[in-house]
This record gives structure tokens, C-alpha cells and sequence, in this order.
């Protein structure tokens, strides 16, 4: 059973130039391990909190010191020398210690370092690679490798609200490995490239998870693009490459209404809008197609896109036990983003993901705007035989540090990568 020896912490800056957590955990067996935390932009309001400064001298009031100082005096202090039968119990002993309800005393940011640095040495005692310690963690045995959801165009908070909604992104349906979806999303991105270079005079800059940030006219454009690109790549839009959309539509909420390209849309007008985007075009997956309060209307989003693609909910569920049985009880979604620091520890996390699953609810394992060479993600959406990942563009080392951890992992096991929905 593992005991900690030491625990610490350092700041260290994540892909946009922030302040993080990295946490670092000795055992008393002699293993050790360090994790580095993510971190968003378009944050639900539901999400566990994130402890920065608040020094506007020193990066905005962003810096990490006082988290990672909570990691080496209080945390330290209270956990080392204590051994722990699991996670779950490493877990609720972060969370107590902290003892509120949104780790608002001692950081998110600082409790889920620490929860993560401890699974990783953990797995390093027992001589397990992090994916198969996770799929322990929650009993499951490994079957597949998720789907990759690639970001092609950026928008919204992403990308300077050029365009309202966040995310274009491609999904490889057709490919068997990770290898092969790769090779296909190279070809979209390159074609991509081209295009927006041609219908917009763009250059191939990136936005904050890598993707392309032309100045679409608008989501059409957005979309009709994404499709070219797939065909001027050699691929068939719907059959080898779908497309999915974060919408991230609680960013352009304003007073119970949706501010999308210049109109300002009711919701019914909303769920019309994206109806019709879903029958157009190739989308398999709908992201907070709504706002995380506008409760009342996700139920009929949901029926509105039954049939064609997932509602999948981020903002609206924040990886939250008691939003996603909510949300369950109210038909509101299918699907869960799962993003481990909205609720702050893995366990937590966890359940989640297991109410998720009980109710027949397919999982989508993100990943964060601001992000490190950290590659834990793809760990877990394995170890937890996530359907989807969703990590950002195959371009910037902080996203290809969770493709190219993949690529060891598929080596490593011969996984196939799951074939849902085409089955
Ligand atoms: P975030 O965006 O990490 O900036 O919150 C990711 C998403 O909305 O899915
Ligand atoms: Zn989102």
C-alpha cells in the first residue's frame, strides 16, 4: 500500500503562457511521479476553483504560488507518512482537508496536481503503466482506444470570437488505429490550410488548442469549409470523416437569448439553427449547444438531434456528479465531456463518469485550452475506455504530447480503437 514520503510543488506556465500547478510525489517505496494541471478559458460557472493570486503585479494576478505553496506546507503536512488503500481514499482526504465545496481554500489546481502525481507514482510502485493503473481505478477492463476529435477551425474565446462558436473539429470514423485517424487529419489539415489561404487570405496561425482561425463569415462558412477541406483531402465528409462542434453557446448568451452571427436567436430558434447545421452537414456531436443555465431547453435539444449526433454537455454538466444526475433525471444530454479539473480530484471525477455510463450516456475525454507537455489525458481516456478524445489540434507540442502518447500507447497494447457509432 502506498504511504507518502514527500509531496511538492512547482509553477510552472501552461500553452498560453499562464501559471499552472506542477505537483511531484515521493512514496515511501521510492517511486515517484509529477503531474502538471490544465486549464480553461471558456469555463463553465460550475467549476471547481481554480486558486491564482490575485497579485495584478505578477502575470495578471494569475500566478500559481499560493496553490503550490498550499501543496508543500498544509497538503504536505497533512499527508505525509499517511499510507492510503486507494485513490478514492487519497481523494477524500483532499478534498476534507480542503472542505469546501468547490476547493475554493486550497485550489482545484493544487488537489488535482496532487491527486494525479499520486496515481502516476502509484502506478510506478506497482510496476503498471498509468493507463492500465487507471482502468483499475475504476475496475474496468482495457478493450478499446477512444475516437479522435480533432480541432480544425477555432473560434469563439479561442480564437478572438471571429466567429461565435469554438470548435470545428474532425472525427476519423473510419480509421481502425490511431495511427491511421492521424494520417487523416494531417490530410484535412493540410487541405485546410489551402483553403483558408485561398477563400481568406489567412495565414496557418494557430489558436489556443492549435486550430485554424480564418475570419469566417460565419458558422456556415465555418462548416462548409470544414467539409471542402475533408474532400480536397481525399476524404469522404460523413463516411471516412465526420465533423463534431463545440457551439461553447454560453459564451454568446446574453438575457435568454443566443447573439450568433449578428441575429439574436431565442432558444427554440437556437435548437432550429443547429437542427439544421446537424442535417446539412456531417456533425456526429453537438457540444453545449445551449447555455449551461438554459436548463429548460436542453431536453428538446436533445430530441431535436437524437438521432444524428450526441448532445454532449460541458459548461452545462462541468464533470459534476449532482449537475450530470440532474441532467440525467431531465433527459437534458447523451453525452458527457469529461474534463478531470472541473470537479478538482480523480475519484470525483470518476463517478462522474460512472453516472455518465449508467445512464447509456457516451463520454468524451477533453482536455483543456491551456494546456502542458503533460500526457496523464491519454492515460485516462483509455484506462476509463472513453469513446472519444478530444485534445486539440495535431499541431502545438501540448496536444501532440497526448497524440503522440497515444501512438505509445496503441504500439504498447495492439488496442483497436472503438468503432462506435459505425457498428
Ligand atoms: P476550455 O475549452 O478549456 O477553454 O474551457 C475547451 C472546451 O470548451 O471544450
Ligand atoms: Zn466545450
Amino acid at each position: 500500500m502506498p504511504t507518502i514520503r514527500a509531496l511538492s510543488a512547482l509553477e510552472i506556465l501552461d500553452s498560453r503562457g499562464r501559471p499552472t500547478v506542477k505537483a511531484y510525489c515521493e512514496l515511501e517505496g521510492g517511486a515517484r511521479a509529477t503531474a502538471s494541471v490544465p486549464s480553461g478559458a471558456s469555463t463553465g460557472r460550475a467549476e471547481a476553483y481554480e486558486l491564482r493570486d490575485n497579485d495584478p503585479a505578477r502575470y495578471g494576478g494569475l500566478g500559481c504560488r499560493r496553490a503550490v505553496a498550499n501543496v508543500k506546507t498544509e497538503i504536505a503536512e497533512a499527508l505525509t507518512g499517511r499510507t492510503f488503500t486507494d485513490q478514492r481514499e487519497l481523494d477524500a482526504a483532499l478534498a476534507a482537508l480542503d472542505g469546501t465545496a468547490n476547493k475554493s481554500r486550497l485550489g482545484a489546481n493544487a488537489l488535482l496536481a496532487v491527486s494525479i502525481a499520486f496515481a502516476r507514482a502509484h502506478a510506478a510502485e506497482l510496476e503498471l503503466p498509468l493507463y492500465r493503473h487507471f482502468a483499475d481505478l475504476v475496475g474496468r477492463p482495457l478493450r478499446t482506444l477512444p475516437r479522435l476529435t480533432i480541432n480544425l477551425f477555432s473560434g469563439g474565446k479561442h480564437a478572438g470570437g471571429q466567429v461565435a462558436i469554438q470548435d470545428v473539429l474532425i472525427v476519423p470514423v473510419a480509421a481502425r488505429t490511431v495511427d491511421e485517424g492521424l494520417a487523416a487529419a494531417y490530410a484535412v489539415y493540410q487541405a485546410a490550410v489551402g483553403l483558408s489561404a485561398e477563400r481568406y487570405h489567412a495565414r496557418a496561425l494557430t489558436a489556443d488548442e492549435g486550430g485554424l482561425a480564418p475570419p469566417f463569415e460565419g458558422v456556415e462558412a465555418m462548416l462548409e469549409t470544414a467539409v471542402a477541406a475533408i474532400e480536397r483531402g481525399g476524404l469522404a465528409p460523413g463516411r471516412d470523416i465526420a465533423l463534431a462542434v463545440d457551439v461553447a453557446s454560453s459564451h454568446f448568451y446574453r438575457a435568454g437569448r443566443y447573439e450568433l452571427d449578428g441575429a439574436e436567436l431565442s432558444a427554440e430558434q437556437m435548437i432550429a439553427r443547429i437542427a439544421q447545421w446537424v442535417a446539412r452537414y456531417p456533425i456526429i456531436s453537438v457540444e453545449d449547444g445551449l447555455a449551461e443555465d438554459d436548463w429548460a431547453h436542453w431536453p428538446t435539444l436533445r430530441d431535436a438531434l437524437t438521432e444524428d449526433a450526441l448532445t454532449l454537455g460541458d459548461d452545462l454538466l462541468c464533470t459534476n456528479p449532482e449537475r450530470i444526475e440532474r441532467a440525467v433525471a431531465a433527459r437534458a444530454a447523451d453525452a458527457l465531456l469529461l474534463k478531470v479539473n472541473q470537479i478538482g480530484t480523480l475519484s470525483e471525477a470518476a463517478r462522474s463518469y460512472a453516472l455518465a455510463r449508467d445512464a447509456g450516456w457516451r463520454v468524451t475525454v477533453s482536455a483543456r485550452s491551456g494546456e502542458t507537455e503533460d500526457h496523464w489525458l491519454a492515460d485516462l481516456a483509455v484506462g476509463w475506455g472513453g469513446d472519444q478524445i478530444k485534445v486539440g489540434s495535431i499541431t502545438r507540442s501540448e496536444r501532440l504530447a497526448k497524440y503522440n502518447r497515444l501512438l505509445e500507447i496503441e504500439h504498447e497494447t495492439g488496442l483497436p480503437v472503438t468503432t462506435w457509432p459505425n457498428d
